[in-house]
């Protein structure tokens, strides 16, 4: 059985004070570790601050990292500037960072390369547009990502990746995909791991839904049979709401 798996992903909001009143909010009433991952993925000027007063049940994520040890690339962050100071998780290669900064398919997967190697857990992101759906291309976009995000990782890596499908029509727009669909297409992405790798590694491997999640949708969401957990926006930003999702995790 795969545990389930809750992420916030904060984006670019809070400020220091406002970290802290949602760590504190939060920290004592997360469900056990040994139940569901609760991850919140926050803007590196506070993951020190967050890393410092995580509880035993709560983990801290990154939103991106560079994929190179150390250089000249003025603005980013490392790995092992994350490692450093406790972060445990990393998105790579959300759709905002795809769109909006124009990170490649080969960024992320050396991205994806390095936070293994550095003992980062890291959230893929994948996801079609809304004219790819309409134009019934979902499954050639998300299996061209796949192939070319997962490219030479081992088995072993894959087993132990998260992978978060969010179709970006549905991301901060308040329309969720249903949960048939989110399901339909989350087994599609369990296929093609499946097909790339083994039935062994994509039977391990955690899959997420998000896009408009909320506390009115996630236990629809988490009935599915592929959906193992959700990547979390504007909800996630809400201590009562967020708790509500991971508690609702819990099978
Ligand atoms: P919303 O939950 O705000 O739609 O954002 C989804 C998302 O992009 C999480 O990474």
């Amino acid at each position: 059985m795969r545990k389930p798996i809750i992420a916030g992903n904060w984006k670019m909001f809070k400020t220091r004070d406002e970290a802290l009143q949602f760590i504190y909010a939060v920290n004592e009433k997360v469900p056990s570790i040994k139940e569901v991952d609760s991850v919140i993925c926050a803007p590196f000027t506070v993951l020190r601050c967050l890393a410092k007063r995580q509880g035993e049940n709560l983990r801290i994520g990154a939103q991106n990292m560079h994929y190179a040890d150390n250089g000249a690339f003025t603005g980013e962050v490392s790995a092992d500037m994350l490692t450093c100071v406790n972060v445990e998780y990393v998105i790579i290669g959300h759709s905002e960072r795809r769109a909006m900064f124009n990170e490649t398919d080969e960024a992320i997967n050396k991205k994806l390369h390095t936070a293994f190697a550095k003992d980062l857990k890291p959230i893929l992101c994948v996801g079609e547009e809304l004219s790819q759906r309409e134009s019934g291309k979902t499954e050639t976009v998300i299996g061209n990502q796949l192939k070319l995000d997962l490219a030479g990782l081992s088995s072993e890596d894959v087993a132990n990746l998260v992978i978060a499908y969010e179709p970006i029509w549905a991301i901060g727009t308040g329309k969720t995909a249903t949960a048939e669909m989110a399901n339909e297409t989350c087994g599609f992405i369990r296929q093609t791991v499946a097909s790339l790798y083994s039935k062994e590694v994509a039977d391990k491997l955690r899959i997420q839904y998000g896009g408009s999640v909320k506390p009115a949708n996630i236990k629809e969401l988490m009935a599915q049979e592929h959906i193992d957990g959700a990547l979390i926006g504007g909800a996630s930003l809400i201590p009562d709401d967020f708790l509500f999702m991971v508690k609702a995790a819990v099978k």
